[in-house]
């Protein structure tokens, strides 16, 4: 019997965010200690009861949740709407959770369940802004060297072309809250990060949206609806229409398999800035530098067919 990955989820649901939190549910290896929730594609509340809603959804209302920051460090509130709706899941019609969140904080969870579990045993999915880590790591600095691995998705690392998907310079969760990016990656040790343009390489394309209705479970065709709900969201909003630009890039969803896979994910060692000023255009920008401070892996690259499998997969074990 393989050793489970303990994992707690940062999250901020958001649609990629909920087929990651499927494809974690779905995955045996992996042992959710809990989904800590932030401000980031939709407020916090929001946030919070989404991840309850996809819990239940999935048969999986064991799985404890709770509340995180409710704006980032510094910055003002952004949220992202536009692209997930107003209640942050396509406007799918979920019922109500009926099992309530946690009274405990998310960064008090964090904090508590690393410093209370063995050195190395947990690792933490950050795939929403990290004002949540951010804090949890300012507020207990002891929690850092103690995390098995934090892989992060967020940033950009074009060489050429787009350097965000939010303004022309930043990715969303890094544009959401930079300064709590920078505190992370200024202290944190052994982070993967994965890329708003590794997620675009491994996105959901109209066929791969077939494949997943082909399965015929509940959350394989839950996420379907979502994703070609956004899909067409996207398409209105950018006006792209040509099949490579459009579906749905699965940014999310990256974390658990290079969580579970990692050796479907190349990149290099090196260590990242991100731009604080918030009076510079490309505020929320991320730079990564070789130099000798070596404490993030950037990847560059997935094995997109072998993730789209695995996810497939992932979905056709739940319900
Ligand atoms: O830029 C993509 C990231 O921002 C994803 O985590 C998505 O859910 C949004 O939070
Ligand atoms: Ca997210």
């Amino acid at each position: 019997m393989s050793a489970k990955n303990k994992i707690i989820i940062d999250t901020d649901p958001g649609v990629d965010d909920a087929v990651a939190l499927f494809f974690a549910m779905a995955e045996p290896d992996i042992d959710i200690l809990g989904i800590t929730t932030v401000n980031g594609n939709v407020p916090v509340d929001r946030c919070e009861e989404n991840a309850r809603k996809l819990c239940e959804f999935a048969w999986h209302r064991d799985i404890r949740v709770f509340k995180g920051c409710d704006c980032p460090l510094k910055r003002s509130v952004v949220n992202a709407e536009w692209v997930h709706g107003q209640d942050g899941l396509a406007g799918m019609d979920f019922v109500q959770p009926s099992y309530a969140g946690e009274t405990q904080s998310a960064v008090d969870f964090i904090i508590e369940t690393v410093m209370n579990a063995t050195e190395h045993e947990v690792s933490i999915l950050a795939i929403g802004p990290l004002t949540n880590i951010a804090t949890a790591f300012l507020q207990e600095p002891k929690i850092i060297p103690r995390i098995r691995e934090l892989i992060i998705m967020g940033g950009c690392f074009n060489e050429t072309g787009p350097r965000g998907n939010t303004t022309p310079y930043a990715e969303f969760n890094m544009f959401a809250d930079p300064h709590a990016a920078d505190i992370v990656f200024r202290l944190g040790e052994r982070i993967t990060v994965i890329p708003m343009e590794v997620g675009q390489q491994v996105r959901a394309d109209t066929a791969y949206m077939e494949r997943l209705r082909d399965l015929t479970t509940r959350c394989a065709t839950l996420c379907a609806d979502m994703l070609e709900r956004t899909a067409e969201r996207l398409a209105a909003k950018t006006g792209k229409t040509d099949e490579n630009e459009t579906g749905t890039s699965l940014f999310d969803p990256c974390t658990v398999a290079c969580l579970l896979r990692p050796a479907l994910f190349s990149g290099r060692y090196g260590t990242v800035q991100v731009n604080t000023d918030a009076k510079n255009e490309k505020f929320g920008m991320t730079l990564f530098e070789e130099g000798t401070k070596r404490n993030c892996l950037i990847i560059r690259k997935a094995d997109r067919e072998a993730f789209l499998s695995m996810l497939a997969d992932a979905l056709a074990a739940l319900p």
